[in-house]
């Protein structure tokens, strides 16, 4: 059985963000973090005796798409407003408080969307810098990003109106001797201005925090603790060659060093050199141990015939875990399984389980292993943001190009090839993909997409190359824009730079005829085209 999972330890200021459905509360929680401070998302209605163990020092009530006009809609527990903790709701999370505690909120005639002006009220420990001196030539305007259709319109006993706009009598309020903070804005979104300042003077004044998290700071703290926890007990990792499981193994090899052993599987499906890349920088760079299986041809006789692409997933979701299980048979009293698991895998979850999301896309992680096989789990990258883990690995010494790198799916090309996968159309398409790769890295654009690869589609087209007449396969292009990976835009790539890989592509790899660019957005489309 797989029992506890061990994590990091956390630091001793900790924030609680309660999540009222908002498309920004992870935003809330990384910024809270760059401020300096460890912080952490819970459901709104995580019990009370939940969010007393967690001993925040200071909460946000994340904004949300309900409307607190309705009685039965979402609200914080009454004790969270008693704790004396500093607690900050953001727009729900305002109006809540508002609700809560004897004011009152009504379905605006004029929302607010976007861009606002909106005037302060005096000063403010949240929202003016009353450090500096003198005060009164702080400015008493400030632009700010709005999102709301409802509006405060009576305020609870004990608060002022610290802001106003046109639309809200009530942009932002303060109850300062029960440390009760409002802002109808958003101040965790770049458009707002000096929105950041605001959550550090909230974090830093009001909550008395120290600024003291920083990602590189964890590593000794982690390393020490993951010594304490295994011993000397051997560790096991799946290495996919993707950001989250290198940088777990960096951290594990600096902490445990010769206990760690990686299983690298190489199933054929992989990006143009991987297998190497991997060797160089996880053995003769980090010196861990890595144990590579090429295994190209078993999954491909096991997707011989195969068309339907979750049947693709569950195929080479399924030979991997025979696999490792396999290997880790062959390795001797083994008690430990690492995995690169991150935050926002565990919020996704967590979210997945409670609002029972509909699966679009069965995704395809190490953590379908089986109980079986007996071992506790080690999770080092469990609390941290996939910024801060990448921080993580350039601290470790992984080169920042790996670091950074685009974002590959477990099943790899094998949900890129259209249809049926072939070792011809994954070797077609390795190339086709290392040229689009080159060409962005080539013209300074490989970090402007969030994503971009090539795929392959099995259908053949007339073309003419020199004299002769091709008649061969197709790929297209796909290059994406996104913040979350939840919704995306696709990448205006200048068009003469798009001209320049077709014609390189169609030029140098016998076998492609014509290459296109795809343009859908998710949604309707999804990032992969299976
Ligand atoms: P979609 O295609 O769902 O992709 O819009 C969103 C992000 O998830 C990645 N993705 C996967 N990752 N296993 C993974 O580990 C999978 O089966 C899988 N399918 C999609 C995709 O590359 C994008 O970053």
């Amino acid at each position: 059985m797989v029992a506890d999972t061990y994590t990091l330890e956390l630091p001793a200021e900790r924030v609680l963000v309660l999540d009222f459905g908002s498309q920004y509360t992870q935003l809330i929680a990384r910024r809270v973090r760059e401020c300096g401070v460890y912080s952490a998302i819970y459901p709104f209605d995580t019990p009370v005796d939940s969010i007393f163990e967690f001993q925040p020092t200071g909460i946000i009530l994340s904004g949300g798409p309900a409307t607190v006009t309705e009685e039965f809609t979402a609200r914080v527990a009454p004790e969270v407003l008693q704790l004396g903790v500093p607690v900050l709701g953001i727009c729900y999370g305002m109006q809540t408080i508002v609700a809560q505690l004897g004011g009152q909120v009504e379905n605006a005639l004029v929302h607010e969307y976007g861009h606002t002006e909106m005037n302060l009220v005096g000063t403010s420990e949240l929202l003016t810098d009353t450090s500096s001196d003198p005060v009164s030539e702080a400015s008493t305007t400030m632009n700010v990003w709005m999102s709301h259709g409802d509006r405060v319109i009576e305020m609870p006993p004990g608060f002022e109106s610290i802001a106003e706009s046109a639309a809200s009598p009530y942009a932002a309020i303060a109850d300062t001797s029960r440390h009760l903070y409002g802002l109808q804005f958003h101040p965790e979104v770049t458009h707002t201005e000096g929105g950041k300042e605001i959550l550090k003077r909230f974090l830093l004044v009001i909550c008395g925090c120290s600024s003291g998290w920083q990602t590189g700071s964890i590593i000794d703290a982690q390393i020490d603790s993951i010594k304490q926890i295994v011993g000397t007990d051997k560790v096991i990792l799946a290495l996919s060659g993707g950001v989250d499981s290198s940088v777990c193994a960096a951290l594990l090899h600096r902490a445990i060093g010769d206990q760690l052993t990686c299983i690298f599987v190489d199933n054929g499906l992989l990006r143009l050199n991987e297998a190497q890349i991997v060797r160089r920088n996880m053995v003769e760079k980090l010196g861990v141990d890595v144990v590579t299986v090429k295994a190209e041809d078993r999954f491909f006789t096991a997707l011989s015939g195969v068309t339907d692409p979750e049947e693709k997933r569950k195929i080479i979701g399924r030979e991997f875990i025979e696999i490792f299980q396999e290997q880790s048979r062959e390795l001797q009293g083994i008690k430990w399984l690492a995995q690169g698991t991150i935050y926002p895998d565990v919020i996704e979850s967590a979210g997945a389980n409670t609002q029972k999301a509909k699966v679009i896309k069965s995704h395809h992680n190490v953590g379908g292993l089986p109980d079986s096989m007996h071992l506790q789990l080690l999770e080092p990258l469990r609390e941290l943001f996939k910024d801060e883990v990448r921080e993580v690995g350039v601290e470790l010494g992984l080169p920042p190009d790996i670091v950074y790198r685009h974002p590959f799916p477990g099943p790899g090309l094998g949900v890129r090839i259209l249809g049926e996968v072939k070792k011809q159309y994954a070797e077609l398409l390795r190339l086709a993909d290392a040229i689009f790769m080159e060409e962005l890295v080539r013209n300074d654009l490989y970090y402007e997409a969030s994503q971009a690869f090539a795929v392959f589609l099995p259908v053949k087209s007339v073309g003419v190359v020199g004299d002769n007449r091709a008649y061969e396969y197709v790929v297209s292009l796909r290059a994406v824009q996104t913040q979350d990976f939840m919704t995306a835009r696709c990448m205006r790539i200048p068009f003469e730079i798009l001209e320049a890989i077709a014609s390189r592509i169609v030029n140098e790899i016998p076998g492609i005829s014509r290459v296109t660019y795809d343009i859908s957005s998710k949604p309707p489309a999804t990032i992969e085209w299976e």
